[in-house]
């Protein structure tokens, strides 16, 4: 069970998902699926929020970022995967949202920090993302959190 990790300055901590979540994470969610153009069935978004409580399979976890009056401002996920070129584990971190009224607090970058420690913790110490080549304000961000790459994503879908 994760520590909660305070940030006393700008009060705020970060913490796990948790049941009662459900209705922010799902508002923050749709913003985060409108920031990037995307529509997905709500079936699908169902899905991922089972997934992200489901105690009995880990497999994705949600973090969020909790202020000192109760209300959620960000969240992040994140996945542990085996990895050919590695023997532990490597983790995804796969989404990351601020909502726009909280933007520039730190709250993005102590939401990754907990996503290190966290793999850490599990003993997967190697973290990557990705982002769009043009999301300047996550890419500087990004720059002090990590090291670039010169890797490039292609995808297919089959069938
Ligand atoms: C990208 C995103 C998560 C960053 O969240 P954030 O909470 O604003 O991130 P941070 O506050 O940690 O860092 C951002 C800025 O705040 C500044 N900052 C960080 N800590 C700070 C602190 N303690 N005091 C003052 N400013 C601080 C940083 O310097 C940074 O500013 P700069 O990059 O302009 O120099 C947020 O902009 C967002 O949700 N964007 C839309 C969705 C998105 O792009 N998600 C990522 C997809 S890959």
């Amino acid at each position: 069970m994760m520590a909660r990790r305070s940030s006393q300055k700008f009060g705020y901590e970060i913490r796990k998902l948790e049941r009662h979540d459900h209705l922010i994470w799902l508002r923050l969610w749709s913003a985060y699926l409108r920031f990037y153009d995307e529509t997905l069935p709500d079936a699908t978004s169902q899905r991922t929020w089972e997934r992200l409580v489901d105690e009995m399979r880990p497999g994705i976890t949600g973090l969020v970022a909790e202020q000192a009056d109760g209300c959620i401002v960000g969240f992040t996920h994140f996945l542990a995967q085996r990895h050919t070129w590695h023997v532990k584990k490597v983790v995804y971190l796969q989404d990351l949202y601020v909502e726009r009224s909280s933007r520039g607090r730190g709250v993005g970058g102590a939401l990754i920090n907990a996503v290190f420690r966290e793999a850490a913790d599990i003993g997967a110490p190697h973290v990557y993302w990705l982002t769009k080549s043009d999301n300047h304000s996550a890419r500087k961000l990004y720059d002090r959190m990590g090291e670039i790459t010169d890797f490039v994503r292609y995808q297919t879908v089959q069938g």
